[in-house]
Formats: C-alpha cells, structure tokens, sequence
C-alpha cells in the first residue's frame, strides 16, 4: 500500500520546512493540511459567513474549489498563497478547526493526497485521526521559546513588523486552543516518535526522520 508519514505539532515548531524537504527527499507528495483550514476561513471571511454558523462552514469546506499546484495555493482559480497565509486568517482557521463538521467535512480532501509513490502528511492530526495507519508518525515540537524566536525570524526577514511579546502570547493562546479542544486536540499519536527541535535545525530533524522512515520500511 501507499506509505504515509505523518508529522504533527504545535503551531511555528518547524513541521512546514521539515515536512517539506522530507516529501521532496523521497519524491513523495506533500499535504499542508492546515492550509485546508485556512482556505475555508479565507472563503468564510471573503463572504462573510457567520462564523458561529456550523454548518454554513461545513458546506464551504466540503466544497472548497482549491487545487495546488508549483507549489502555490490556488482558490477559484485564484493564487492565495499569500492571503492564507494571513494573521487573521490563521486565527480564523484555529477557531474553526475546533469545529467538528468542519473537521469532518475535510476528511475525504485530505484522504486523497495519498497517492503513489507516498505522503508527507503534515498537521495537526494526521497520526491520530486521518492517517492512523501511517507507517511513521512523528511529533515534531520545540520550546515555546525556540518557537517563538522562530516567527520572530519569519516575520522580520519578509519585512514585517513583530513584536516578541505578542508572539509569545499568541504562541501560547494558539497551543491552549490546539490542544485543549474537544475534537482531535493535538497529542502525540500511539507510536509517534517525538522530536524536539529546539536545538536542531532543519536539516537535523529532515535527517532523523529519513533515518526513522528507513528503519520503519526494514521491518
Ligand atoms: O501557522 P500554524 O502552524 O499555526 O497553522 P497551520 O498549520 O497552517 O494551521 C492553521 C490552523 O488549522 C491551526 O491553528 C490549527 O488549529 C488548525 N489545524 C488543525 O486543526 N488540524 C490540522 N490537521 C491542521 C491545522
């Protein structure tokens, strides 16, 4: 069968850039499935669906017209790349994907990345709930800390302005919504390997899951 790897963690702890290079390492191909949650909080913000209102988001998730290609995310035939990739649309995308409809309503989209040769499937819950029967799952996370030095970093290089006190609390308003809501809350899958990357760059944990990856194909 198709293999899957599944990487999740907690918000800024280095999944996208990890997930990415390992997807590219192996050929395989790669899902962002939090850019699914961003681009049905794009499409809910754009037309100002109420935002208390389940359902109404459940049909826009359901039938999110969004494709990706060249590594660039396209809503009706639109590059948002960049309008996802927005604060209040990741706020908007963290309180929606608390929403049990929503998540249900996204199942089968992400279901169908998995194609041959293989997946980096890269989340909140792709080891717990979507991909249970991944052959490797790993839970990537850093110090709150490390994270937070990390957005800093981000957000200064593209120009914009940040503020490490702001980061700092939004970090942590975002961990507490993440993992204490009542649906998929994000916790290490049964047989995840844990990988704190506090002291680790990027190609130091790309590493150590192609080392885990290769290990879990011998046996
Ligand atoms: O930038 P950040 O890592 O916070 O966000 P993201 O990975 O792009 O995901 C956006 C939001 O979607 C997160 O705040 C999560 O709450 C939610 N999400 C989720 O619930 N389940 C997933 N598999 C992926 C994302």
């Amino acid at each position: 069968s198709i293999p899957v790897i599944a990487i999740d963690g907690p918000t800024a702890s280095g999944k996208g850039t990890v997930a990415h290079r390992v997807a590219d390492k192996l050929g395989f191909h790669y899902l962002d499935s939090g850019a699914l949650y961003r681009l049905t909080a794009l499409s809910a913000l754009r037309r100002g669906t109420d935002l208390a209102d389940e359902h109404a988001l459940a049909k826009l998730a359901e039938h999110l017209p969004c494709s990706f290609t060249g590594g660039n995310v396209i809503l009706s035939h639109e590059n948002v790349s960049d309008a996802i990739r927005a604060e209040l649309v990741g706020n908007t995308a963290s309180k929606i994907a608390a929403l049990p409809s929503v998540r249900h309503a996204l199942v089968g989209l992400q279901l169908g990345f998995r194609k041959a040769p293989g997946l980096v499937a890269d989340g909140r819950d792709m080891g717990t709930v979507i991909f249970p029967h991944a052959p490797l799952k790993v839970f990537l996370t850093a110090s709150v800390a490390a994270r937070a030095e990390r957005r800093y970093k981000q957000l200064i290089d593209k120009g914009i302005p940040a503020n490490m006190e702001d980061l700092l609390m939004d970090l942590q308003a975002r961990d507490d919504r993440d993992t204490h809501r009542a649906i998929a809350p994000l916790v290490p899958a049964e047989g995840a390997h844990v990988l704190d990357t506090s002291h680790m760059n990027a190609d130091q944990a790309v590493d150590e899951v192609l080392k885990w990856y290769a290990a879990a194909m011998k046996s």
